[in-house]
C-alpha cells in the first residue's frame, strides 16, 4: 500500500505535463531501481494508455528495466570493432558459461548481463566492462576469472 501511494505521488507529479510517461518512468526507476511489473497497469490506467504501450516504452529504453539490477553488471560491447574481433562468439561463450541471455540475471541474483554499444576501447577489441571497470582484449577465460572474483 505504501508503494502504491508513492506511485500515485509520482504520477500526480507529472500527469499534467505533456508526455508524462517518460518523466514518471524516470522517477520510478530512480526510486525503485526498476519499473516493477505490477506498476505498469496502474500507469496505463492513470495515463489512459494501454499496458502494451507502457511495456513498449519500458522495454525500448535500456535505462529502464522491469527486473532488479544485480549487484554486479557485466557489459559486453556489441559494436562494430568488437564484432569484427569476435564479440559475437565471445558473447555466446559468456551466455553459455553464465547460463543467461542479454538483460538477464544469474539465478543467484548476483550478476546481470547487458549489451553495450562501444566502450571506447575499440583498439583493444573485443571489450567488456565489469562493474564499471573496462576489460580490453577480452576472452571468455579472462572474463570468467574476473566474474568469479566479484561473485565470490
Ligand atoms: Fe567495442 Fe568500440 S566497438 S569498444
Amino acid at each position: 500500500a505504501e508503494a502504491q501511494s508513492h506511485l500515485q505521488t509520482i504520477i500526480a507529479r507529472h500527469i499534467d505535463r505533456e508526455g508524462p510517461l517518460l518523466p514518471i518512468l524516470h522517477d520510478i526507476q530512480a526510486d525503485w531501481g526498476m519499473i516493477p511489473e505490477d506498476a505498469q497497469p496502474i500507469l496505463a490506467k492513470a495515463l489512459g494508455i494501454t499496458r502494451a504501450e507502457v511495456y513498449g516504452v519500458v522495454s525500448f529504453y535500456h535505462d529502464f528495466r522491469d527486473h532488479p539490477t544485480a549487484p554486479h553488471v557485466l557489459r559486453l560491447c556489441r559494436a562494430e570493432s568488437c564484432q569484427s574481433m569476435g564479440a559475437d562468439e565471445l558473447a555466446d561463450q559468456i551466455c553459455k558459461a553464465l547460463g543467461i541471455g542479454w538483460h538477464e540475471t544469474t539465478p543467484d541474483g548476483r550478476l546481470t548481463l547487458e549489451p553495450v554499444f562501444c566502450l571506447g576501447l575499440c583498439a583493444c577489441a573485443p571489450s567488456a566492462e565489469l562493474d564499471g571497470k573496462l576489460i580490453g582484449r577480452a576472452n571468455a577465460a579472462k572474463i570468467g576469472r574476473l566474474v568469479a572474483e566479484v561473485r565470490a
